[in-house]
């Protein structure tokens, strides 16, 4: 069970994920959803406030690796996908962080990445 810390925004990246096109890297090398959890976390702290970065095994939208999903107590949880370890790495944690500032977790939508407005693929509201 992952404990969610009240205030801060959890960003779950799949680990497993693959790229969208056929995997080239051999089999020994880390998969596409792997380096974009490194991509993440190696970004400056002060750039992953108020978001916790979490590594977890298949969110299934593995047609539309990479995936991430983000969530918060009380808030609405989204689930993003077609993301490239590569590219999306600061698309992703500005909307996780827009998603931390927001009392719901509703980043306003001119707000948020244009990639991350086209990648969405589906969002939950929270429980009450
Ligand atoms: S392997 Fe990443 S969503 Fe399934």
């Amino acid at each position: 069970m992952i404990a969610l810390e009240t205030g801060q925004t959890t960003l779950f990246v799949c680990v497993t994920c693959r790229a969208q096109a056929a995997e080239s890297a051999p089999p020994d090398q880390p998969r596409a959803g792997a380096r974009l959890l490194t991509a993440i976390e190696a970004l400056p702290a002060e750039q992953r406030a108020g978001v916790v970065v979490v590594g977890v095994e298949c969110l299934s939208n593995c047609n539309r690796a990479c995936t991430v999903a983000v969530t918060a107590p009380g808030k609405w949880t989204y689930v993003l996908g077609a993301l490239d370890p590569d590219v999306h790495v600061q698309d992703v944690l500005t909307f996780a962080q827009l998603h931390q500032r927001h009392e719901a977790g509703l980043p306003a939508w001119r707000e948020r990445p244009e990639y991350i407005r086209k990648n969405t693929v589906a969002r939950v509201p929270a429980l009450r």
